[in-house]
């Protein structure tokens, strides 16, 4: 299986980094195509990917094409690529945020097109990725399966509805950024008491980490979760009610609603 991609960025290449790390695809079996050769060129080289002089050469080689532009280029390489996806009819998977089947379906202007729609994360870069999939009316289960089992190799899949899109990229998509941030903040808080950053970071990290897989093995909410972390009278129940009074919920809450209303455009 022939695989195309068309822009080589941030999330490209986590992609792609997961299957050679996971032996999943063949390195020169990826056609791979960017804005600016003395980027997407090197990266081919050094990874043995194939590296295309055009995006409509990456689909006249590949049997499915990775759509892995900014959704603002979507509509321009699309149109460029028009001809020879209606020639070729390749599988097209767009990754791009706030953009829906049908508005892909309405630039390519060919209603036989099976097209899926992905929302991974970075995490599939290190085989810990979430990824949403959803197909158009079109997409066979064949090829379905085939995507699926390309995003299971590394991570966890979920099959939803195309309207929850804009919420699972919210808390999925972007929410490796919000967790950073709150590594971030309690290791700050680590240097304020006197340790190194560093030091204040793996510490943080790992035990988001290991709280992360806690409540992955566990039939418990996080909130009895909580409760269980909580000696009465404790510094655990006084941190937890400080982070509280200063909004800490409604904050995350609220990112949450500015991630997805800006989505959707509002
Ligand atoms: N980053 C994330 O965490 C994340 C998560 C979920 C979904 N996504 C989606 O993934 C897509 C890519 O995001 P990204 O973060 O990887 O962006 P990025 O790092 O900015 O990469 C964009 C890529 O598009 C290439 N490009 C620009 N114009 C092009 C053209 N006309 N033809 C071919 N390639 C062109 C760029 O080429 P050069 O490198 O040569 O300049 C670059 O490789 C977006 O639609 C985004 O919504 C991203």
């Amino acid at each position: 299986m022939k695989i195309g991609f068309i822009g080589a960025g941030n999330m490209a290449r986590a992609i792609i980094a997961g299957w050679l790390d996971k032996k999943v695809v063949a390195a020169n079996n990826i056609f791979i195509h960017s804005a600016h050769i003395d980027r997407y060129e090197p990266y081919a080289k050094k990874n043995g990917l194939i590296a295309c002089s055009s995006n409509i050469e990456v689909v006249e080689h590949s049997d499915i094409v990775f759509l892995a532009v900014k959704p603002i280029i979507l509509g321009k390489v699309l149109a460029e690529i028009k001809a020879t996806v209606q020639m070729k009819k390749p599988l097209l998977v767009s990754m791009a945020a706030s953009t829906s089947l049908t508005d892909i379906e309405n630039e390519i202007t060919d209603s036989s097109l099976e097209i899926i729609r992905i929302m991974p994360n970075v995490n599939v870069e290190i085989g810990a990725g979430m990824t949403a999939i959803v197909g158009n009316k079109n997409v066979s289960e064949k090829n379905l399966t085939i995507c699926e089992r390309l995003f299971a190799s590394e991570g966890k899949v979920a099959l939803i509805e195309e309207k929850d899109f804009s919420i699972f990229s919210a808390i999925a998509g972007s929410s490796p950024a919000f967790v950073y941030f709150f590594i971030d903040a309690m290791a700050r808080a680590g240097v304020k008491y006197g340790l190194k950053k560093q030091q204040a970071t793996k510490i943080a990290a790992q035990t988001v980490l290991g709280s992360a897989q806690k409540v992955l093995l566990s039939d418990k909410t996080p909130f009895e979760m909580i409760d269980e972390v909580c000696s009465p009278g404790g510094t655990t129940i006084a941190g937890l009610l400080a982070m509280e009074e200063a909004g800490f919920m409604n904050a995350v809450v609220k990112g949450i609603d500015a991630t997805v209303a800006k989505d959707q455009g509002k």
